[in-house]
């Protein structure tokens, strides 16, 4: 690979890997749609659909700033995700457990590119560092909303109309 100045091949590698995490949340949350329209919870299902479609705006992301380094992408298989959870909230858990995986992958990419001196990475991985606070902040809400309703049929009914207000916006800095 004509690697760019301060882009390794360790970099590449793991800025690929990242691109897998990423399609796999989208994926997961995919799944996790598909579980809630099982559930008749279409503003549920509506949310996690939105959560897809960010998910992917993410792997996009880390695709073009692999290209932009002159850096080279490969694809790897997405593994299977889960498909059912025990109740929404076990299922919203799940999503805090996951994203807060994420944001310690996001975290050591964050150390590599320090210890690589690759400060453009590093720099482009900022965007991440706060995106993972807010991933987390609006998980714990919801999971917060869950708790408060006690997934009676009354709370659960108003929460997915509450849920069905969230919006895909494509993000005007990202270019495709
Ligand atoms: Fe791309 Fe939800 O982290």
């Amino acid at each position: 690979m004509a690697a760019t100045h301060g882009y390794s091949d360790k970099m590449n590698k793991a800025l690929n890997e990242q691109i897998n995490a990423e399609i796999y949340s989208s994926y997961l949350y995919m799944s996790m749609a598909a579980y809630f329209e099982g559930l008749q919870l279409p503003g549920f299902s509506h949310w996690f659909k939105v959560q897809v479609q960010e998910e992917m705006t993410h792997a996009l992301r880390f695709f073009n700033h692999v290209h932009e380094r002159g850096g080279q992408v490969t694809l790897k298989a997405i593994k299977a995700p889960e498909t059912t959870w025990a109740s929404p909230l076990a299922c919203l858990e799940a999503v805090l457990k996951h994203e807060r995986l994420v944001t310690g992958l996001i975290n050591k990419l964050v150390s590599l590119a320090r210890q690589q001196q690759d400060y453009a990475s590093e720099n482009f991985l900022q965007w991440f560092v706060k995106e993972q606070v807010e991933e987390e902040a609006s998980v714990s809400e919801v999971i917060g909303k869950l708790k408060l309703v006690n997934e009676t049929p009354g709370g659960m009914f108003l929460l997915d109309k509450d849920m069905c207000a969230r919006q895909f916006v494509m993000p005007p800095d990202l270019t495709i």
